[in-house]
């Protein structure tokens, strides 16, 4: 596993978005894993000016995101649709037909889910960035005594409420549940880039990468990963050294 250690966002923006523009570069319909949340938001303006520049484009790119809220109608701003529209898809070259986010608003969830899935195992991601939640969890496989393979419907711990609270006006309008893709999707990616920024979660990054392999720390999974680029920020790091 390869850790990096930046001194500033910037720097740390400027090489993971280097990571994927060079992928894509090589491979220009590249099928790329991504996030929401805090954590990619640098990276994807980096990358927007690389495209706008004309240094990379994602015409052919193919995308599937972690997760969605269940519950958020089309539209909603929380949506991670609308996150990925604003913060990537409507400013670059990608066909829109090309992006892929799960259904938090199907009628059928299960199928929803199963859909995903089937969609999935067509594909072959490239490229996969992860963030991680406090409590240790990647997309939003929580922490439990077992994980699901396959994307499922999730029922939200409260602290992954609390933290995501800040996007909403109160935590009541937080979703109680979301849709995520399993462990064993994420695991399936080629190579793996997890990006963790702030002194918040320098503890739970040092002991998912060092501590025991467990369900319950699931980034601690990563460890059983060929090919996993760690990327942190300074305050992030302070546990490693
Ligand atoms: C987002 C996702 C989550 C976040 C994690 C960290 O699609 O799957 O696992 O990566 O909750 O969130 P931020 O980046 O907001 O600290």
């Amino acid at each position: 596993m390869n850790i990096m250690t930046f001194n500033t966002n910037e720097e740390l923006d400027q090489i993971a978005a280097g990571i994927f523009a060079s992928l894509i570069q090589t491979k220009p319909s590249a099928v790329l894993g991504l996030a929401t949340g805090s954590t990619p938001i640098g990276i994807y303006q980096e990358l927007i000016r690389l495209n706008q520049k004309g240094y990379v484009s994602f015409k052919n790119v193919r995308t599937y995101n972690l997760d969605e809220y269940v519950g958020l109608p089309e539209g909603h701003k929380e949506t991670y649709r609308a996150f990925m529209d604003n913060q990537l898809f409507n400013h670059v070259d990608i066909d829109k037909a090309n992006t892929h986010v799960p259904n938090g608003m199907a009628d059928d969830l299960e199928a929803a889910c199963k859909e995903y899935d089937e969609a999935l195992a067509k594909e072959s991601i490239d490229l996969q960035i992860l963030g991680i939640g406090h409590n240790g969890h990647i997309a939003f496989n929580e922490p439990n005594s077992q994980l699901h393979a396959g994307t499922h419907i999730v029922t939200l711990k409260e602290d992954t409420r609390q933290a995501n609270a800040r996007f909403f006006n109160s935590i009541d309008e937080v979703p109680t549940h979301a849709v995520t893709m399993g462990i064993g999707s994420i695991l399936k990616a080629k190579m793996i880039m997890l990006v963790v920024r702030g002194k918040e979660k320098a503890e739970i990054v040092h002991r998912a990468l060092t501590g025991p392999v467990t369900t319950e720390v699931p980034a601690s999974l990563l460890q059983t990963h060929p090919n996993v680029v760690v990327l942190l920020d300074k305050e992030a790091s302070t546990k490693f050294h």
